[in-house]
């Protein structure tokens, strides 16, 4: 390490801690804060809970500090909510207040501080951009007129594993064909285009950049330099690979996807909305100087994390649990065998009349939820919760997970059965009627693609167990379903090789 660092570092250090000691004292005579483990100057509890903040660290603690608890990370205050009633105050009661976003170094990075949709504050920005995106995206309007390209998508994926003869013997890693499809699916909605294979060099490019993306936002291993300011210096190489990452990606979003649509629009007449891609109503509100070229380039970004991989990241549990659990596998098979009959090949309006596939898919979200941690929240100004005071710019994390798997609040959570939602969870929905079940959240900051995820889930799980019996591969009794979990995210640790045998009808 370079001295003359090192010397800086050590005496902004030595301010740091003073001033840490001042506000402490401070702070302490004002506020009622929640409770948690005592906080060392600058460091707060950073040493004591270490990095890995995931779901289970997180509902461990609660067993501990209760359904309210504030750690000290540093210079940020993060306060973890883990019960149906409090998490009803931060989401619905108190929407407003705690209805903004958090972002660290990385996420400032990636989001242009917040010029995007999914992490700018609750405010005017905001309420465009979702306004803005609604019809394009979030209306039952765009799953039927996108639904037929998905229910094509996943023909396409069962005609090439069956021609794939080892997918019937050893198997064959399913997520990558199903990742293609994912970004099909959500491509022919926003840009009106599809990749023909896994190898076209263009969606090979996307995929990269975007898991990249994903990788450096949810990793834990730059919490010290965001908790701790004066250590910042230290993480300049991995900020500059964010922002190298961010650039290629929005340089490619546009040079590939928005120009191509921009040309298209000047030479076609583009006032047939049935024509229109969901980019060409971004690129209008930018025309009307409602939103500049940034926020549409953000729009693209905020789509292909938040649609494509949390959906894909289901579809793959659902597979895992289906796999690991043969007999509810064969009864869903034996449902959509006898409510279409043979060979019927399942459509969207199919699936509402399968309650079982509906039920397969609540329980893959309660057990493996995508984002078990809601995205962050935040309050803008201090604010009260629980009893408690809570500092303006805390970050607020609603433990979604623990909700939907506290055995104080459901039977066996630990089981994967979906009969829980015909029995003792029969009106329990995705939608968030019930504080203990939140896959998507619920209140203002909800997930809007809930709307596009549904139906997408159900195509593909129906279609998969309609045409094949999935196993795991010779020798393996069960997939191994450890679980990676990131900064808000939750997915399988490794990418299952699948045994997929073709039915004959
Ligand atoms: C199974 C798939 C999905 C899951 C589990 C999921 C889950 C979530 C969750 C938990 C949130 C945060 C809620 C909160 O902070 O209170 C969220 C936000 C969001 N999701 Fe999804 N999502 C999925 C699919 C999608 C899709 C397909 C789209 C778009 C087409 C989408 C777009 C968004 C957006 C834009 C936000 C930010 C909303 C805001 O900040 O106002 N999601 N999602």
């Amino acid at each position: 390490m370079d001295l003359l660092l090192l010397e800086k570092a050590l005496i902004s250090l030595f301010f740091t801690v003073i001033l840490a000691i001042l506000i402490s004292k401070l702070r302490s005579k004002r506020f009622k804060l929640p409770p948690g483990p005592i906080p060392v100057p600058v460091f707060g509890n950073w040493l004591q809970v270490g990095d890995d903040l995931n779901h289970r660290n997180l509902s461990d603690l609660a067993k501990k500090f209760g359904d309210i608890f504030m750690l000290r990370m540093g210079q940020r205050n993060l306060v973890v909510v883990s019960s149906p009633e409090l998490a009803k105050e931060v989401l619905h009661t108190q929407g407003v207040e705690f209805g903004s976003r958090t972002r660290n170094v990385v996420f400032d990075i990636f989001t242009g501080k917040g010029q995007d949709m999914v992490f700018t504050v609750y405010g005017e920005h905001w309420r465009k951009m979702r306004r803005i995106m609604t019809v394009p995206f979030f209306t039952n309007k765009v799953v039927q007129q996108y639904r037929h390209g998905w229910e094509d998508e996943v023909a396409r994926v069962v005609e090439d594993v069956r021609k794939i003869p080892e997918a019937a013997t050893n198997g064959i890693v399913l997520r990558r064909r199903l990742q293609l499809m994912m970004y099909n699916n959500m491509y022919r909605i926003m840009f009106d285009r599809r990749f023909e294979s896994e190898d076209d060099p263009l969606f090979v490019k996307l995929k990269a950049l975007n898991g990249e993306r994903s990788r450096l936002a949810q990793s834990f291993e730059y919490n010290y330099g965001d908790f701790i300011p004066i250590l910042r210096p230290f993480l300049r190489g991995y900020l500059k690979l964010c922002k190298e990452v961010k650039e290629m990606r929005l340089q490619l979003f546009k040079d590939y996807f928005l120009e191509e649509r921009k040309n298209l629009a000047s030479t076609t007449r583009s006032d047939n909305n049935a024509l229109k891609c969901a980019i060409d109503h971004i690129l209008d509100a930018q025309q009307k100087g409602e939103i500049n070229e940034d926020n549409v380039l953000y729009i693209v970004e905020n789509i292909n994390v938040a649609a494509i991989e949390t959906t894909l990241w289901s579809i793959e549990w659902g597979i895992a649990e289906l796999v690991n659990h043969p007999e509810i596998q064969q009864k869903l098979r034996n449902e959509i065998d006898s409510v279409l009959g043979r060979g019927v090949p399942v459509t969207e309006p199919d699936t509402h009349k399968l309650p079982y596939l509906q039920a397969v898919i609540k329980e893959t979200l309660r057990l493996r939820m995508a984002i078990p941690l809601l995205v962050p929240h935040m309050n803008l100004h201090d604010a009260k919760l629980g009893g408690y005071d809570i500092p303006a710019e805390s970050k607020i994390l609603v433990n979604a997970w623990w909700l939907a798997n506290n055995p104080a609040q459901w039977k066996n959570p630990e089981e994967f059965r979906p009969e829980r939602f015909f029995e003792e969870e029969a009106k329990v929905e995705a939608n968030g009627n019930d504080f203990r079940y939140l896959p998507f959240g619920v209140g203002r900051r909800s997930c809007p693609g809930i709307i596009l995820a549904l139906p997408i889930l159900g195509i593909t799980l129906g279609r998969l167990v309609q045409n094949f019996e999935l196993l795991p591969p010779p020798g393996q009794a069960k997939l191994d379903t450890s679980e990676k979990g990131g900064q808000f995210s939750l997915h399988i640790l490794k990418h299952s090789t699948i045994v997929a045998k073709p039915r004959v009808f």
